[in-house]
């Protein structure tokens, strides 16, 4: 059986002080419970003091992007070994946002996705469908060109990430795809991964529901067989809904 995973996505939000105090209220509430697994991503900025609070604690730190490259001329970039060294364990790759606002593509994230691969971090990598696709019936095409493109050439490796399944159309606006509308994207995300590196790879890995996932919805949507977690936004940004979240898986 998979765990639940579920991790928080802060986005560009908190400043160190603010982030300090989510994290600490995070610590104080957090009873880790066999079978669920937490994680927060804060910003850049932000990760040194939020890891030095979570220390000793089963919330796991994660960063929200990193550059392929180890190192270099590369302004405005942080490079993974950056983010091992302030006890990163995680990283987000591909989010809608930065595909759509940064200009990444496929084969960006499938470069971040190899080398945060090589250098120990677990890539949570994003994949999902605006509302126009969805409703020209494009869904499964474009998560099969995403998956495709951004996990290509991992060869054993697959089964060391983290996918996550977020609907552009549910990002941040309160609409939530449904379980059923969910449930159907991941398990043919399980079916692509299976072509990707066989079935006993396809089932390790952890596939998270994300798109105003709250409180009030999460029982229901993580109750979905192919549905392992969740990444979270607006309701990873205060303690109780975060904490209610991961008691609900
Ligand atoms: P919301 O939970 O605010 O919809 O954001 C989801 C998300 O983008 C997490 O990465």
């Amino acid at each position: 059986m998979r765990s639940k995973f579920i991790a928080g996505n802060w986005k560009m939000n908190k400043t160190v002080a603010d982030a300090v105090a989510l994290a600490t209220a995070l610590k104080s509430g957090f009873s880790a419970k066999p079978g669920v697994a937490a994680a927060v991503c804060p910003p850049f900025t932000a990760l040194d003091a939020v890891g030095k609070v979570l220390k000793g604690s089963a919330i796991a730190l994660g960063a929200q992007n990193m550059h392929a490259s180890k190192d270099g001329a590369f302004t405005g970039e942080v490079a993974a070994s950056m983010l091992l060294e302030l006890g990163c364990s995680y990283v987000i790759l591909g989010h809608s946002e930065r595909r759509t606002l940064f200009g990444e593509t496929d084969k960006s994230v499938n470069e971040k996705t190899q080398a945060a691969l090589a250098a120990g971090l677990t890539p949570i990598v994003c994949v999902g469908e605006t509302l126009e696709q969805r409703k020209s019936e494009q869904t499964s095409r474009v998560i099969t060109e995403q998956v495709f493109g951004s996990l290509a050439e991992l060869g054993g490796s697959l089964d060391k990430i983290v996918i996550a399944y977020e609907p552009v159309w549910a990002i941040g606006t309160g609409l939530t795809a449904s379980p059923a509308q969910a449930q159907e994207v991941h398990a043919l995300i399980r079916k692509l991964l299976v072509r990707l590196g066989g079935e006993a790879a396809a089932q390790k890995v952890l596939i998270q529901y994300g798109g105003s996932m709250k409180p009030d919805n999460a029982r229901e949507l993580l109750s979905q067989p192919d549905i392992d977690g969740g990444l979270i936004g607006g309701a990873a940004l205060k303690a109780d809904s975060f904490l209610a979240i991961i008691n609900a898986a």
